[in-house]
């Protein structure tokens, strides 16, 4: 089956690598040509474990191909998938533009029978939308069909994610669309759920902002933990361990960041207004995550810090470890706040050091590695567990940092493992470590 997938962000290169991975010859387009250019020549725009090998793998089995021609792209296709990008606009609705624009061009130049094949999240009626812009468009007497096949993919863990996903959704509006699309993802070996369209668009956004949800309660809880002394980590283990409940998504932190949950929460309550619905836990969501990514500098304030001309190391830098985005990412609003005071902000990150500088510039200090970025500093926040953050041990942060201040928004570490130490370690939901030389060690200094 000849597949051209239309948009080459982490979505659509995912989506077209792993369809040539199970045999299926796929043209990846873009119409970003030097990102084209940079593919064909094998190297990778974003950063996706065991994505750069399995493009190589079907770039050489002749089965995955990338072009900045529509033409080349569409006229032969019998499915299209459409993978672009749907940003978030001002009035956190989603923006449609880059959809509706790959969809024309489909139209313009496809000569065969087609099933577009929608992956990108899309507001409830778009695909149906999508078909008529379509019919409106195409330059010959073929058929186009749609079909909403929305992703599960988590970044840093797409490919991962594609071949064990917990299930396949396909929306279409007949049995037989809906039966093509099946077999192309039968070699994937994941059950295969299939619906109305709207229902498909639905599952996408609930998913989501179930997700979404998940997340801001046991932050929330973990929150009340800290006020009554219990630990978040066993009360999420145990509720957890409840199958209806599930262990997955209990992590407590400093809120959830991202390309997804901020921007399709957003979309979801913008949709509910529509018609009129009060989405109330939805608005919630959003309003409770929005502080919680505050969370740790609010409770550096309550013990009375300043961070007034102190130096003060931001430690992870993207939303998540293991991608190299930092979209509504927790660390910017922190470095910003910290700015603010008039802290003498370093940062680290292992994948998204150029990204942050292209945005602070030079108020910032840029670190080779984490251990150099704790040398000298009164405090340290850790943002984003990264496996090479959480490696710092106790002792390491004793021999380098100006005092052992440690304020960890990811739970890295083990309250008990800390208390071996004097530090103070702060975290989320869990019982302060305070040593009793902070006050002594730590100015205490009102900013100006
Ligand atoms: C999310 C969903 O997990 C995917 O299923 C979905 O396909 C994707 O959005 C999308 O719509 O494209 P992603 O944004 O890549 O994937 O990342 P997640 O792993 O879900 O993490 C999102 C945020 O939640 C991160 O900031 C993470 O730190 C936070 N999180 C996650 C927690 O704070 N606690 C947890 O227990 C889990």
């Amino acid at each position: 089956m000849k597949i051209s997938v239309a948009g080459t962000g982490y979505v659509g290169l995912v989506t077209g690598v792993c369809l040539a991975e199970i045999g299926h010859d796929v043209i990846c387009y873009d119409v970003d040509k030097v990102k084209i250019e940079q593919l064909k020549s094998g190297h990778l725009p974003i950063y996706e474990p065991l994505l750069e090998e399995s493009i190589e793998r079907n770039i050489r089995a002749k089965r995955l191909h990338f072009t900045s021609s529509p033409l080349e792209a569409y006229t032969q296709a019998e499915i299209v998938y459409i993978a672009v990008g749907t940003p978030e606009k001002i009035d956190g609705a989603a923006n449609l533009d880059y959809v509706n624009s790959a969809a024309k061009e489909i139209a313009t130049y496809v000569q065969k029978d087609v099933i577009v094949v929608t992956k990108s999240t899309v507001p409830f009626g778009t695909n149906k939308q999508l078909k008529e812009l379509m019919n409106a468009h195409k330059r010959y007497p073929i058929k186009v069909d749609v079909a909403s096949n929305p992703e599960f993919l988590r970044e840093g863990s797409a490919v991962h994610d594609t071949f064990h996903g917990d299930r396949i959704v396909i929306g279409a509006e007949s049995e037989e669309v809906a039966s093509v699309i099946e077999k192309i993802n039968e070699p994937f070996k994941i059950p295969i759920i299939k619906t109305s369209i709207e229902s498909a668009e639905m599952i996408k956004y609930a998913a989501n902002a179930f997700l979404a949800m998940k997340i801001t309660f046991v932050n929330e809880i973990a929150n009340l933990c800290e006020y009554i002394g219990a630990d978040i980590q066993d009360v999420a283990n145990g509720i957890g361990t409840d199958q209806r409940i599930g262990k997955k998504f209990l992590r407590a932190g400093i809120g959830y960041g991202g390309s997804c949950f901020p921007k399709d929460t957003h979309a979801l309550l913008h949709l509910s207004h529509n018609f009129n619905y009060p989405f109330s836990i939805l608005e919630s969501v959003i309003h409770v995550n929005h502080h919680q990514q505050m969370r740790l500098y609010e409770k550096a304030k309550s013990m009375a810090l300043s961070f007034f001309q102190k130096k003060v190391v931001v430690l992870g830098l993207t939303f998540k470890p293991n991608t190299d985005d930092i979209r509504e990412a927790p660390s910017l609003r922190m470095i910003e706040v910290l700015l603010e005071e008039g802290a003498v902000v370093t940062v680290y990150d292992p994948a998204a050091m150029k990204a942050v500088e292209q945005i602070f510039g030079d108020r910032l200090t840029y670190a080779k590695s984490a251990l150099e970025a704790i040398e000298g500093v009164d405090a340290v926040f850790i943002v984003t567990e990264w496996d090479e953050i959480k490696e710092i041990s106790f002792s390491s942060y004793l021999l380098r940092m100006k005092q052992p201040l440690i304020f960890d928004g990811r739970n890295c570490y083990q309250v008990e493992q800390a208390k071996k130490y004097p530090v103070t370690y702060v975290s989320i939901g869990r019982e302060d470590v305070i040593c009793a030389t902070l006050s002594n060690t730590y100015t205490i200094q009102s900013a100006p």
